[in-house]
Parts: structure tokens; sequence; C-alpha cells
């Protein structure tokens, strides 16, 4: 793998189908769990297998069928979760096991009633008794947002020694800011015994809206992974988004930072999840959302239709979107009305676009949008309808 080359670890159907009310069952992860192959994700967490006899089956299936992606699943520290994980794997092309334990002081504390030693000890042991199963295993060290640098270099060590190949570094409550979370990113590169021998993943939680920032600042700090899911849905406020972290790095070459993500199926597969886990997207999401490409204000509508460029910093094209929205409110000007008259037909002189312009601003007062047979209605009843249907 190339040092440049960031692994893209989708968890939609782990972390992602934890959202309460939006389970769904094994027929639908394997559709969307080909899709994800299709888009070119490096690793699909397809379930925790040990959690029920349906995720179980889910994650069997999909590791059946998956010709290019790693298959991997969920674990505890717990060696009959190990067992179980390993079982709905043996099928898998690229099998990886997923296993951790808490490490920040309350987890250990009040989830373990353990101490700082004892935890490292489950951590070196659940790696090794994964490594008697598959090759490729995954230590995620929970709530490492919160959990001191220098015990988490040491939890880390351990989870090496035993074999880890990728150590998950989770901000499991979404408190990390961007620049503590890059400094623990740096920190890790920089003192963990070994660590050349695992790649360092992001794993961002969305609780203050930093779940993307803080995975782009992991991967500029020396993570080599983002874990994300589509839409960036997960538990609470959500994961980091694959769609966002995916765009983000491609619209920056200049950190010569890439991923195997074909981005032109972002936009069905967001769909895709979307209407499979009866989860609306917010009009105004990032890259997938209904207004991602949609313009209404007159000022920024003139400009788009002059050149794209001036108000996109993405071609809709290379996300799956067919073309960019010029939408008619009443802020829109003369300029999008003529687009959009052009487009079902009408060739407007200027003159004929100031009169309609008038009867225009008059439907759209008492409107939010104006649709295409709006403005069929508009030039019908408009003065110059005669001498615009006659040219
Ligand atoms: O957020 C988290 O800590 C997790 C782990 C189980 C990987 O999802
Ligand atoms: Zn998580």
């Amino acid at each position: 793998m190339s040092d440049n080359k960031i692994q893209i670890f989708d968890t939609t159907l782990r972390d992602g189908e934890q959202v309460p009310g939006c389970k769904l069952n094994a027929n639908q992860k394997v559709i969307i769990a080909k899709q994800l192959d299709i888009l070119g994700v490096d690793v699909i967490e397809a379930g925790f297998p040990v959690s029920s006899p349906g995720d179980f089956k889910s994650v069997e299936a999909i590791a059946k069928i998956i010709q290019n992606a790693t298959v991997c699943g969920l674990t505890r520290a717990v060696e009959n979760d190990i067992k179980v994980a390993a079982e709905a794997l043996k099928y898998a092309r690229k099998p990886r096991i997923h296993t951790g334990i808490g490490t920040s002081d309350s987890h250990i504390k009040y989830k373990f009633n353990s101490n700082k030693e004892a935890i490292i000890q489950r951590a070196f042991d659940a790696v090794k008794f994964a490594k008697t199963f598959v090759e490729d295993v995954e230590f995620y060290a929970e709530d490492a947002g919160r959990t001191d640098n220098e015990y988490l270099a040491r939890v880390c060590e351990a989870a090496i020694k035993a074999g880890a190949t990728v150590l998950n570094i989770p901000d499991t409550t979404g408190y990390c800011l961007p620049s503590e979370y890059g400094a623990k990113m740096k920190y890790l590169k920089e003192n963990v015994k070994g660590i050349e021998k695992a790649i360092l993943s992001c794993h961002c939680h969305n609780d203050l809206g930093l779940a993307t920032a803080n995975s782009i600042e992991g991967v500029i700090n020396g993570a080599r992974q983002i874990e994300c899911t589509i839409n960036g849905i997960g538990e609470r406020a959500g994961n980091t988004a694959l769609e966002e972290v995916v765009m983000i790095l491609k619209q920056h070459p200049y950190l010569n930072l890439d991923t195997n993500i074909n981005t032109q199926y972002l936009y069905g597969i967001s769909q895709l999840v979307s209407d499979s886990m009866g989860i609306y997207t917010q009009p105004n999401k990032a890259i997938v959302g209904a207004n991602a490409f949609a313009h209404s204000s007159g000022i920024h509508q003139d400009g788009v239709i002059k050149n794209r460029a001036t108000y996109e910093i993405i071609d809709p094209k290379d996300v799956g979107v067919t073309e960019s929205a010029i939408v008619l409110t009443a802020r829109s000007g003369r300029a999008a009305l003529a687009y959009r008259a052009k487009n079902i037909g009408y060739e407007l002189t200027k003159l004929q676009l100031d009169d309609v312009y008038i009867n225009f601003l008059n439907f759209a007062d008492h409107k939010k949008e104006i649709n295409d047979d709006d403005i069929h209605q508009i030039i019908e009843t408009s003065k110059v309808y005669n001498e615009i249907i006659s040219a």
C-alpha cells in the first residue's frame, strides 16, 4: 500500500445501523454491501456477529459474496465474541476481526470496575486470540478520545506485540477538537514502539459536529484509515460521513492523500442507504443533500449560469449528480428565469424577458418554489405570449 493511500473503512452496516429504528434485514445489508464494494471501500464492517443470530447471518452472507473489500466483524475483548466472529467470517476472501476494549478512566472504572494494567492484559489477550483465527486483526481502544496519550500508547504497544495490523483510535463520544485529535495521532506515531507494523485508524463521532474535521486532522497527522458511514449515520449525532472525507481529500490534492473510492457512485449509494433505512437526508447535507448543488439566490444563479465554478467547488457529475439545479424563487433574477424557460423550450428576447419577469415575481411572491408547469403558466399569461410563440 502506498504511504499516501487512505483506506476507507465503511461501518454503515455496524455503527451506522445502530441508529434507533433503522434496523436492516439480511437481504438489505447484502445489497448495500455489494454497492459498497462497487464504490471501492477497502473494508466493510458487516456487523457484530455475537450480538444476534440475525447479525451473524448477515455477516456470513456478506463474507460469502464480497469480491474485493476486506470483510470485518466487531467483537468485544471476549473469547466467545471472537470465536463467533471468526465463524461468521470464515468464507470471506479477506477477513478481519475488529476487537477491543474501553481505555479511558471512566470506562476502566465504571464499565469494567478494573485497572489500567488489567485492561492492557485484556487488550493483548484479545488480539492474540483473534490472531489464532485470522491474520488481519484490528484493535480498538474505545473512548481513546478521552484516554490520556501516554497510557493509550502503552495499550497500542501491547496490541501491536500481540499482532494487531490496525490500531483504531475512536473518539467514541465525539469530544475532541481537531487539534487534539491530530496531536493524539502524532503522539502515537512518534511514541508507540513498533508502530511501523500497524496502521492508525480514525473513528470519529459527530456529537460536536467535528467528526469529519477530526478524521481529516487524523490523516494529516499520520493515520492511514478512516472509519465512516454513508450519510454520516450512526449512534447519537452519527459518525464521520464517508462522502465528506472522500471529497475533501479529492478536492485538496496538495494534501497528497487519496482513496480508492469511485466518487461517481456516492449519490446513488446515499439514496440507497437513506431509502433502505428510512432515514431522510437533510437537504443541506454536504455532497449528497438535495440542495448541495442547488442555487436559488439571483446573484449566485447569474454566476453559475455564466460559469459553474463561480459558486461550486465540486462538479456534481463527480459525485453522481446529473447537474446543478437552478431553483426559481422570488429571490431569483432574470438570468435564472431565462435559463429555466430555455430548458423547457422558450427562447426569450430581452424585452420579452422583462415582461415575463414581472409576471414571474407576482407569481413567486405567493409560492415557495416555481416549477416547470408554473413557468408555462407564467409565460402563457404574460402580455407577450403571442409574440413568444409566433417567433
Ligand atoms: O465508537 C466506538 O468507539 C466504536 C468502537 C466499538 C469501534 O464504535
Ligand atoms: Zn463508533
